[in-house]
């Protein structure tokens, strides 16, 4: 009994320990990534600045970085297509969406964490706008942010959400591409790739969309991107296929377990 009692107050923890611990870690663990991706997505770029760099310094960082697999003349190379006529605004997004310098051929050059400084990029930028120009940057009206929100929302049923889902939260096209969420993305960044068409992106012609319609979408998303979620948890906004599954896990998990939990109490 004595040594019963001994181990008791030694040896075991009370059995909220091993619960406190768990849920410390998930805290520690939550935190850190929060701050984590907080802090990723403050160094997007945001708006056009004028670079410090000359078009010289553009075209050595081109012909170091670039040169391999878009050829030195820009001609293109059998690993990279041809510049000519892409445009400034093309690179800008390329790069500092941290798509180029590619790394790996694939289905899709995927976002990386941008390795150029927004400067470097400018200069690139200004240089390939130099050899063989094409789509250059909007008006910071443009880019506002106060077009009509629910004329945009429409054009964007009506244009991009059959590849980026009606609440912008991405989705997967064939052969392992996909259309990503445009829950982040900056307005510049919205207007570049209805221009230039990045990959399996149709491009977006003033014929399609005037610069106002533009505007008016590039507000309906960054309206969407500032609210508040409303209406309960949105389960990925992917409709029935989530909400489904949710039912499956836990719907019918429940009901596993409350059949567990009778057979074993019947016993
Ligand atoms: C390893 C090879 C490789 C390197 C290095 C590379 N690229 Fe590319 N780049 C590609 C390929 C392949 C594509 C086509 C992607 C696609 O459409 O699937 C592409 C596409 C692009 C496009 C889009 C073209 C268009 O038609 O819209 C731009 C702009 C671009 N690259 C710029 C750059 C710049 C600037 C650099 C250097 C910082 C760079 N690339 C480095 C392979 C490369
Ligand atoms: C046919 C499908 C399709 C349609 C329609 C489409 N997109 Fe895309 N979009 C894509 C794909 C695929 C990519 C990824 C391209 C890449 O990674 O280079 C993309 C990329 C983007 C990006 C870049 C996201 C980022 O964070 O880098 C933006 C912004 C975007 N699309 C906006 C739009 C808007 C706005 C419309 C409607 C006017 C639209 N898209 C219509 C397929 C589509």
């Amino acid at each position: 009994m004595a040594r019963e009692k001994k181990r008791r107050s030694n040896g075991r923890r009370s059995p909220l320990a091993a619960a406190a611990l768990i849920g410390a870690g998930l805290m520690i663990t939550g935190a850190v990534y929060a701050g984590a991706s907080a802090a990723f997505a403050a160094t997007d770029t945001q708006t056009a600045a004028s670079s410090t760099l000359t078009v010289e310094d553009g075209e050595k960082l081109f012909q170091a970085n670039c040169a391999t697999c878009h050829g030195l003349d820009m001609q293109g190379t059998a690993n990279g297509p041809s510049l000519y006529g892409v445009g400034e605004l093309a690179v800008e997004f390329q790069m500092s969406t941290g798509r180029m310098p590619l790394q790996m051929q694939g289905p899709q050059a995927p976002q990386k964490h941008p390795q150029f400084t927004e400067d470097q990029i400018l200069a690139v930028s200004s240089y390939v706008q130099s050899v063989a120009p094409g789509p250059t940057f909007p008006s910071d009206e443009t880019l506002d942010g106060k077009g009509d929100v629910a004329h945009g929302a429409e054009l964007f049923r009506v244009n991009c959400a059959m590849c980026h889902n009606v609440a912008a939260a991405g989705g997967a096209l064939t052969e392992g591409k996909y259309a990503p969420a445009l829950t982040e993305t900056s307005a510049l960044h919205i207007y570049a790739a209805m221009v230039t068409g990045p990959q399996n992106m149709p491009v977006f012609g003033d014929m399609n969309l005037s610069d106002e319609d533009k505007r008016d979408i590039i507000s309906a998303l960054l309206f969407q991107q500032q609210s508040v979620q409303i209406g309960g948890f949105s389960l990925g906004s992917l409709g029935p296929v989530s909400e489904g599954l949710f039912v499956w896990i836990f719907g019918i998990g429940a009901l596993v377990a409350i059949t567990v939990w009778i057979t074993a109490k019947s016993n």
